[in-house]
């Protein structure tokens, strides 16, 4: 593995040996604590958008396994304006062992991956979040039966969120619905890659836009903003069409009563979701919150150790 920037890319022996291996991470580290295996090792964390849970994560994952993390803000590269891409990736491998980058397009985490020789992470872009995905899916496994036929229903906008979710459900054999809005679809592209992993891995992609009838049989309901971060002009238009599909007690009341809640947060209350819902005995917003940290532990573990 060379870099971490789609879960498309990765087989689903890899992504299963990242989820053992984050386990594996979790429980050292509850145990009293991980091995320095990334003794000396540095990550550069480049942001062109804001971010609790993926900065303090991997920043506190590097120093649970012993190396050091550098925060880049959005204000101080100017990612391809005040330097190309090219330019901030030569410059970066010669400093750091690795390189986490959250931007908008997704073009520019593939060209941070092409012109530098460090490992490069998708911290999010518009495309996808990968490093959620992997996340949720270690959350999704603790919360179920092993062995466990698993339907994944998400309701609200096919973003980026979605479309990862979507990738790493069907990697792994499990079903994956979506209700979103007419109009609010997954890009063509990621549908297309979806529906080609499904095939291989025999899981069902099921695309509706009635949130009841996609969270039928549903193990987990997950949700997430209305507007992604960079749409915020299309706010008021997304407020008008959206609350249907908020998720609340009347929709969690037509799911089995063991159909567990996600978010990747931030979330935004009283929108996509309730109070009651995500305070409820049904949601795993926090734990899923937590996992970031395990699973993340895994994907440096595995592109930065020399081991
Ligand atoms: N879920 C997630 O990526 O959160 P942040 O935007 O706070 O990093
Ligand atoms: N879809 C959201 C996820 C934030 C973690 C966004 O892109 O803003």
């Amino acid at each position: 593995m060379n870099d971490f920037l789609a879960i498309a890319d990765h087989s689903p022996d890899e992504i299963r040996g990242l989820l053992e291996r984050a386990a594996t991470l979790k429980k050292e580290f509850q145990g009293g604590g991980n091995q320095p295996i990334l003794k000396g090792k540095s990550l550069a964390m480049v942001f062109q958008k804001p971010s609790l849970r993926t900065r303090v994560s991997f920043e506190m994952g590097m120093q649970h396994l012993g190396g050091h993390a550098i925060y880049i803000g959005p204000s101080e590269i100017g990612l391809g304006q005040r330097e190309s891409i090219a330019d901030v990736a030569g410059v970066l491998e010669g400093y750091v062992d690795g390189i986490m980058a959250r931007v908008f397009d997704h073009q520019h985490v593939l060209d941070l991956a092409q012109w530098s020789d460090v490992p490069v992470i998708n911290g999010l872009s518009d495309y996808n979040h990968p490093c959620q995905a992997l996340s949720d899916a270690l959350t999704i496994q603790e919360h179920m039966k092993q062995d466990q036929k698993i339907k994944v229903t998400y309701v609200g906008d096919g973003n980026n969120v979605a479309v990862s979710l979507m990738h790493i459900s069907a990697k792994l054999g499990w079903d994956f619905t979506i209700a979103n809005p007419q109009g609010f679809d997954m890009s063509k592209q990621a549908i297309e890659v979806g529906e080609s992993i499904a095939k291989e891995s025999g899981s069902h992609i099921t695309r509706l836009t009635d949130p009841v009838e996609a969270i039928q049989d549903a193990d987990v309901i997950y949700t997430d903003t209305w507007t992604s971060m960079g749409q915020e002009e299309e706010t008021k238009k997304r407020e008008a069409v959206f609350p249907p599909y908020q998720v609340n007690a009347a929709l969690l009341a037509k799911a089995k009563p063991t159909t567990i809640v996600m978010h990747c947060l931030p979330a935004h209350r009283g929108h996509e979701i309730t109070d009651e819902v995500a305070d409820g005995p049904q949601s795993a917003l926090f734990p899923q919150a937590h996992n970031r940290l395990h699973a993340q532990k895994a994907i440096l573990a595995e592109l930065l150790s020399d081991a």
